[in-house]
């Protein structure tokens, strides 16, 4: 299922208020938002300039109360992360979210990664994420590993929905990566590095 799709599955009935953190440059899930019939805003520092784009960070946004709040690949960026989660529960009811387990990578998931990687390259495509999985982590030491992130969500939210899901084809870029990667973590030949998660906050009226 898209994290489009996903999210929409989590959303109250629309037309519901929902801010999108770190939508990046190509405004995340803006627009399939407002498509789908939403009162949608999408906050980054790196937002694209449009009335539904705010180019600040999430902690600094005054706009009042959401319906729900989205994260495709943020919170394990996000510095503070206990101080900036009270914020997003304060802010929505809801929180979705698609998180990268850096850290869940293992020597299997690693070779196999490199190697497609290797190949794809060879292949004249250029895959978006690192070569070198073990120089990456070096350069990367600042990101919050899925647990910690786990722990402080349960501290604020009761889960709706948690599943494991495939993360390195976003990396490979590979016309059938995800597919593959799919059919390679459900047999147990790799590890899945990416999962979903869904949650009401305590601290809500509806929560
Ligand atoms: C890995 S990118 C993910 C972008 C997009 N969501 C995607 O999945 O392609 C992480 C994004 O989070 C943004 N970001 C980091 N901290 C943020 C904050 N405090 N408020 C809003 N955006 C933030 C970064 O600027 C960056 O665009």
């Amino acid at each position: 299922m898209e994290f489009t799709a996903f999210v929409l599955s989590q959303l109250p009935p629309a037309p519901a208020r929902v801010l999108e953190i770190g939508c990046g440059p190509d405004g995340g899930i803006v627009p399939a938002l407002v498509d789908a019939g939403h009162d949608a805003i999408g906050v980054d520092p790196r937002a694209p300039d449009g009335e539904r784009f705010r180019a600040t960070a999430f902690q600094e946004l005054d706009e009042g109360r959401f319906d729900a709040v989205v994260g495709e690949r943020v919170l394990h960026h996000v510095e503070p992360l206990g101080p900036s989660l009270d914020r997003l529960a304060e802010l929505a009811p809801t929180l979705v979210l698609e998180e990268f387990a850096w850290e869940q990578m293992d020597e299997p998931t690693r070779d196999w990664y490199e190697s497609q990687h290797r190949l794809l390259r060879a292949a004249g495509v250029e895959p978006n994420g690192p070569p070198d999985f073990a120089r990456w982590e070096d350069e990367h030491d600042d990101l919050h590993r899925s647990d910690t992130l786990r722990r402080e969500l349960a501290e604020r939210y009761e889960d709706n929905h948690f599943e494991w899901r495939p993360y390195l084809y976003r990396w490979l870029a590979g016309p059938s990566t995800e597919p593959l990667e799919e059919t390679l973590i459900r047999s147990g030949a790799i590890r899945p590095l990416g999962f979903r998660w869904a949650g009401v906050s305590r601290s809500s009226p509806q929560g």
